[in-house]
Protein backbone atom coordinates (compact mmCIF):
# COMPACT_ATOMS: atom_id res chain seq x y z
CA UNK A 1 0.00 0.00 0.00
CA UNK A 2 2.89 2.31 0.30
CA UNK A 3 3.29 2.98 -3.02
CA UNK A 4 -0.50 4.31 -3.67
CA UNK A 5 0.05 7.11 -0.16
CA UNK A 6 0.16 9.99 -2.65
CA UNK A 7 -3.87 9.22 -3.58
CA UNK A 8 -6.16 10.67 -1.76
CA UNK A 9 -7.43 8.84 1.05
CA UNK A 10 -10.60 7.97 -0.30
CA UNK A 11 -8.78 6.07 -2.91
CA UNK A 12 -6.68 4.39 -1.03
CA UNK A 13 -9.79 3.02 1.04
CA UNK A 14 -11.03 0.90 -2.15
CA UNK A 15 -8.02 -0.30 -3.05
CA UNK A 16 -7.26 -1.80 0.59
CA UNK A 17 -11.12 -2.73 0.99
CA UNK A 18 -10.79 -6.10 -1.18
CA UNK A 19 -7.66 -6.85 0.96
CA UNK A 20 -9.96 -6.32 4.14
CA UNK A 21 -12.39 -8.04 3.18
CA UNK A 22 -9.99 -11.16 2.37
CA UNK A 23 -8.83 -10.71 6.04
CA UNK A 24 -11.98 -10.75 7.72
CA UNK A 25 -13.21 -13.82 6.15
CA UNK A 26 -10.31 -15.47 7.41
CA UNK A 27 -10.31 -14.15 10.75
CA UNK A 28 -9.60 -16.14 13.76
CA UNK A 29 -9.58 -13.84 16.58
CA UNK A 30 -6.10 -11.84 15.18
CA UNK A 31 -6.31 -8.42 15.95
CA UNK A 32 -5.44 -6.38 13.13
CA UNK A 33 -6.59 -2.15 13.40
CA UNK A 34 -8.68 -0.34 10.67
CA UNK A 35 -10.39 2.40 10.34
CA UNK A 36 -14.22 2.69 10.63
CA UNK A 37 -14.51 3.47 7.47
CA UNK A 38 -12.01 0.75 5.45
CA UNK A 39 -14.24 -1.88 7.53
CA UNK A 40 -17.31 -0.28 6.28
CA UNK A 41 -16.15 -0.32 2.85
CA UNK A 42 -15.03 -3.91 3.31
CA UNK A 43 -18.49 -5.44 4.04
CA UNK A 44 -19.87 -3.62 1.05
CA UNK A 45 -17.45 -4.54 -0.94
CA UNK A 46 -18.45 -8.05 0.20
CA UNK A 47 -21.94 -7.37 -0.10
CA UNK A 48 -21.34 -6.41 -4.04
CA UNK A 49 -23.48 -3.16 -3.08
CA UNK A 50 -23.36 0.38 -1.97
CA UNK A 51 -23.99 1.06 1.98
CA UNK A 52 -27.11 3.62 3.36
CA UNK A 53 -26.45 5.47 6.02
CA UNK A 54 -30.40 5.89 6.65
CA UNK A 55 -30.90 1.83 5.77
CA UNK A 56 -28.80 1.36 8.64
CA UNK A 57 -30.52 3.53 11.28
CA UNK A 58 -33.92 2.25 10.13
CA UNK A 59 -32.17 -1.32 10.34
CA UNK A 60 -30.71 -0.61 14.02
CA UNK A 61 -34.08 1.40 15.90
CA UNK A 62 -36.19 -1.48 14.54
CA UNK A 63 -36.97 -4.77 15.72
CA UNK A 64 -36.91 -7.86 13.50
CA UNK A 65 -39.22 -10.06 15.16
CA UNK A 66 -37.94 -10.38 18.09
CA UNK A 67 -38.11 -8.49 21.37
CA UNK A 68 -35.38 -6.11 21.48
CA UNK A 69 -33.59 -4.00 18.49
CA UNK A 70 -29.99 -3.17 18.55
CA UNK A 71 -31.21 0.52 20.39
CA UNK A 72 -32.70 -1.59 22.99
CA UNK A 73 -28.36 -1.97 24.18
CA UNK A 74 -27.23 0.82 22.44
CA UNK A 75 -29.37 3.49 22.38
CA UNK A 76 -31.40 4.59 19.18
CA UNK A 77 -28.82 7.78 18.84
CA UNK A 78 -25.44 5.43 19.28
CA UNK A 79 -23.51 8.39 20.37
CA UNK A 80 -24.82 7.70 24.30
CA UNK A 81 -23.90 5.16 26.79
CA UNK A 82 -26.07 2.27 26.13
CA UNK A 83 -27.43 -0.22 29.05
CA UNK A 84 -27.59 -3.96 28.63
CA UNK A 85 -31.46 -4.58 28.46
CA UNK A 86 -30.81 -7.88 30.31
CA UNK A 87 -27.74 -6.90 32.60
CA UNK A 88 -28.61 -3.57 33.17
CA UNK A 89 -24.61 -2.94 32.47
CA UNK A 90 -23.39 0.28 30.83
CA UNK A 91 -22.55 -0.06 27.43
CA UNK A 92 -19.66 2.26 25.44
CA UNK A 93 -21.18 4.62 23.05
CA UNK A 94 -21.04 2.74 19.68
CA UNK A 95 -20.27 5.96 17.55
CA UNK A 96 -16.48 5.77 16.61
CA UNK A 97 -16.82 9.83 17.02
CA UNK A 98 -17.70 9.23 20.75
CA UNK A 99 -15.53 6.55 20.88
CA UNK A 100 -12.48 6.15 19.28
CA UNK A 101 -11.51 2.19 19.49
CA UNK A 102 -15.42 1.48 17.95
CA UNK A 103 -14.91 -0.56 14.23
CA UNK A 104 -11.65 -0.35 14.68
CA UNK A 105 -10.68 -4.31 15.61
CA UNK A 106 -12.45 -6.64 13.27
CA UNK A 107 -12.61 -9.70 14.74
CA UNK A 108 -14.06 -7.52 17.66
CA UNK A 109 -16.73 -6.27 14.96
CA UNK A 110 -17.54 -9.84 13.80
CA UNK A 111 -17.98 -11.35 16.90
CA UNK A 112 -20.77 -9.16 18.45
CA UNK A 113 -22.41 -8.37 15.11
CA UNK A 114 -22.48 -12.24 15.05
CA UNK A 115 -24.05 -12.69 18.28
CA UNK A 116 -25.84 -9.40 18.76
CA UNK A 117 -27.66 -9.92 14.87
CA UNK A 118 -28.68 -13.87 16.52
CA UNK A 119 -30.19 -12.04 19.44
CA UNK A 120 -32.33 -9.35 17.60
CA UNK A 121 -32.57 -10.89 14.30
CA UNK A 122 -32.77 -14.65 14.60
CA UNK A 123 -29.64 -15.11 12.37
CA UNK A 124 -26.72 -13.26 11.26
CA UNK A 125 -26.37 -10.42 9.51
CA UNK A 126 -25.77 -9.70 6.02
CA UNK A 127 -22.61 -8.16 4.99
CA UNK A 128 -25.09 -5.38 3.55
CA UNK A 129 -27.20 -4.89 7.01
CA UNK A 130 -23.46 -4.83 8.77
CA UNK A 131 -22.27 -1.68 6.03
CA UNK A 132 -24.80 0.05 6.25
CA UNK A 133 -25.18 -0.18 9.99
CA UNK A 134 -21.36 1.32 10.20
CA UNK A 135 -22.42 3.30 7.56
CA UNK A 136 -24.69 5.54 9.88
CA UNK A 137 -22.60 5.13 13.30
CA UNK A 138 -19.63 6.45 11.45
CA UNK A 139 -22.16 9.71 10.22
CA UNK A 140 -23.09 10.34 13.71
CA UNK A 141 -21.42 13.34 15.55
CA UNK A 142 -21.06 13.64 19.28
C1 LIG B 1 -28.65 -7.47 24.52
C2 LIG B 1 -27.85 -6.26 24.32
C3 LIG B 1 -27.37 -5.94 22.94
C4 LIG B 1 -28.11 -5.85 21.78
C5 LIG B 1 -29.61 -6.05 21.63
C6 LIG B 1 -27.19 -5.48 20.73
N1 LIG B 1 -25.93 -5.36 21.23
FE1 LIG B 1 -24.25 -4.84 20.18
N2 LIG B 1 -23.12 -5.10 21.84
C7 LIG B 1 -23.60 -5.48 23.08
C8 LIG B 1 -22.48 -5.68 23.99
C9 LIG B 1 -22.58 -6.11 25.46
C10 LIG B 1 -21.31 -5.43 23.25
C11 LIG B 1 -19.85 -5.59 23.71
C12 LIG B 1 -19.45 -4.61 24.75
C13 LIG B 1 -18.88 -3.38 24.14
O1 LIG B 1 -18.26 -3.45 23.07
O2 LIG B 1 -19.05 -2.31 24.75
C14 LIG B 1 -21.75 -5.06 21.90
C15 LIG B 1 -20.90 -4.69 20.87
C16 LIG B 1 -21.28 -4.46 19.58
C17 LIG B 1 -20.37 -4.20 18.48
C18 LIG B 1 -18.86 -4.10 18.57
C19 LIG B 1 -18.42 -2.70 18.18
C20 LIG B 1 -16.98 -2.40 18.40
O3 LIG B 1 -16.26 -2.24 17.42
O4 LIG B 1 -16.57 -2.26 19.54
C21 LIG B 1 -21.15 -4.06 17.36
C22 LIG B 1 -20.69 -3.78 15.93
C23 LIG B 1 -22.53 -4.22 17.76
N3 LIG B 1 -22.59 -4.46 19.11
C24 LIG B 1 -23.60 -4.11 16.90
C25 LIG B 1 -24.91 -4.40 17.25
C26 LIG B 1 -25.99 -4.47 16.30
C27 LIG B 1 -25.88 -4.20 14.81
C28 LIG B 1 -27.10 -4.82 16.99
C29 LIG B 1 -28.47 -5.11 16.44
C30 LIG B 1 -28.54 -6.15 15.40
C31 LIG B 1 -26.71 -4.96 18.39
N4 LIG B 1 -25.36 -4.70 18.50
C32 LIG B 1 -27.56 -5.31 19.40
C33 LIG B 1 -24.91 -5.62 23.44
C34 LIG B 1 -25.99 -5.63 22.56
Amino acid sequence: MQALNFLPSRHRVFTTACALTIAMAGLTGSVQAATPTELSTAYATQAGAAAQAERGRQFFTTTHGKEWSCASCHTALATQVGKHASTGKPIAAMAPAVNAERLTDPAKVEKWFRRNCNDVVGRECSALEKADVMSWLITLKP
